[in-house]
């Protein structure tokens, strides 16, 4: 049966042809995150597929983190913040992934939970995973478990979920 959260999706779900450059097919969630109702039914399918399995909930910049922020609120959890390089001040771990051109670094500030607190990672899409693997180490070397990754949208011929190791990886719909 098709949920809820999936028709919204194949509803609102807008693709654009050459964005950010010729040749790439940019999946566009803006206007399912601006539908209460659609916005509504993926926090809330996030929320159930991992409903009391996590302490807290990690948001990726920038639309992990509106994800975030609502699954961890409807599940009175706290947030964290993995951000891009250069945004968090004092002491922060840093990791670096491999893009198509160059490099990319996201970071976390360390000391924000108890050493063992289970988080669940929220993003987006899942593409070919280099942003959610290195969230994941981020995690881990700030002492905390990954107990399992949430995206809206999965670009499924990139096996992005083949970097995530054996942790639960669940996104509402793949491409
Ligand atoms: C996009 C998306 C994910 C990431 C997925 O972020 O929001 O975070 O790419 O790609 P990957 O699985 O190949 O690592 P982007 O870097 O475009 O930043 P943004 O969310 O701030 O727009």
């Amino acid at each position: 049966m098709v949920s809820h959260a999936r028709e919204q999706l194949d509803r609102l779900l807008v693709s654009v042809p050459d964005f950010p450059e010729p040749g790439i097919l940019f999946r566009d969630l803006a206007p399912v995150f601006a539908d209460g109702d659609a916005f509504h039914a993926i926090v809330d399918d996030l929320a159930s597929r991992f409903a009391g399995q996590f302490d807290a909930v990690a948001g990726v910049e920038a639309r992990g983190f509106v994800l975030a922020a609502a699954v961890a609120y409807a599940a009175s959890a706290g947030v964290l913040v993995v951000r891009k390089a250069g945004k968090l001040p004092g002491e922060v771990l840093r990791e670096t992934y491999d893009l198509e051109y160059g490099s990319a670094s996201l970071e976390l500030e360390p000391d924000r939970l108890p050493v063992g607190s289970r988080v669940l990672v929220l993003d987006d899409v899942l593409a070919t995973g280099g942003t959610l693997a290195a969230s994941s180490r981020l995690i881990q070397r700030a002492g905390y478990s990954v107990v399992g990754f949430g995206v809206v949208l999965e670009l499924g011929e990139l096996d992005g979920r083949a970097r995530l190791g054996d942790v639960p990886t669940y996104s509402i719909a793949s491409l």
